[in-house]
């Protein structure tokens, strides 16, 4: 099997981040949140990093967590937590003084996961927004036009027809993309009317590509548009940022790929930087072209 890289953005400086919080508490059991444990690039590091403390790391793909467990030699027997309302899948490793739990799970519904698993706060969250190039190269959901999927973009394996139903409305694909594109009236018209018109049958994301018929450029806003509404990406985000403007300690780091996820990132109820990838990086790894790194502080850290 060909190995599939997936390259983490902004790595060195989340693992900086987290060794000056490590730093000022040396005895202090830390807690670190991975709310997109993805193929596990920066969770793997910081749980290397970490001396004493837990790494909880969530998705919401099981595919994914099924890529970690074996490529981080975690038990495969699975156990379910619950509070008598929400029942999450976990998989948990411990070596010495620190443990890592993977947890099937979305990102709004990290409060429940943390509260079950005891933790009422944490010392360093990440979110690295999007999706990994493991479920481009692997799941064949059609969430890249680089290679050829199903007409899903579905982040996770769960069969729904959000897509294709948004495929056959013209209203509701134009508001789609004028909320979550920056693309002119105009193109956006072009795109809801080229869909319209085809007149193939639309089974694959190629095909999606063929109606849509404009600059690549355009193409790519509108498979991204189409990915946040098809995985509620909105309502995903919105409740995590709820939670961390709700922190008392702790910093919070989101890494955004769009303008849209930014804008909200930015509604939060905090105090925030902004870090961008070097242009070293960005030679390196395409990926990281758009990226930025909000570093947010809660209301007693610094
Ligand atoms: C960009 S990838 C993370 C890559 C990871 N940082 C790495 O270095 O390997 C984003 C991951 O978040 C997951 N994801 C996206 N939205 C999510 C949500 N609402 N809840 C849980 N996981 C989510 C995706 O399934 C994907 O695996």
């Amino acid at each position: 099997m060909k190995e599939i890289r997936h390259i983490p953005v902004l790595l060195n400086e989340v693992l900086d981040i987290f060794d000056a919080i490590q730093k000022t508490k040396p005895d202090k059991h830390i807690v670190l949140v991975d709310c997109t444990l993805g193929m596990g690039g920066h969770s793997s590091k910081l749980y290397e990093k970490l001396k004493k403390g837990t790494l909880v790391s969530l998705d919401l793909d099981l595919k994914s967590i099924q890529y970690c467990i074996n490529t981080y030699n975690f038990d495969s027997s699975s156990m379910p937590i619950s509070d008598g309302k929400n029942t999450f899948t976990i998989w948990k490793k411990i070596d010495e003084e620190k443990s890592w739990i993977i947890v099937h799970a979305r990102f709004s519904q990290i409060e429940s996961v943390l509260n079950i698993l005891g933790f009422y706060g944490y010392d360093l969250l990440l979110a690295d927004l999007g999706f990994s190039n493991f479920q481009i190269k692997k799941t064949q959901r059609g969430l890249s036009f680089d290679s050829k999927g199903n007409l899903s973009m579905n982040l996770s394996d769960s069969v729904d027809n959000k897509l294709r139903n948004l495929l056959k409305n013209k209203l509701l694909i134009r508001g789609v993309l004028q909320r979550y594109t920056d693309l002119p009236d105009h193109t956006i018209k072009r795109v809801v009317n080229n869909i319209a018109n085809y007149q193939s049958e639309l089974n694959t994301n190629v095909d999606l590509i063929k109606a849509i018929n404009l600059p690549k450029y355009i193409v790519r806003k509108v498979f991204v548009a189409f990915r946040i509404y098809s995985n509620d990406e909105e309502f995903e985000l919105n409740t995590l940022i709820n939670f961390i403007s709700r922190q008392k300690s702790g910093v919070s780091l989101i890494i955004t790929f769009s303008n849209f996820e930014s804008s909200l990132v930015e509604q939060g109820n905090y105090r925030f930087g902004i870090i961008e990838p070097n242009i070293k990086e960005i030679l390196e790894n395409d990926q990281a072209r758009s990226a930025k790194l909000y570093k947010i502080y809660s209301s007693e850290s610094e």
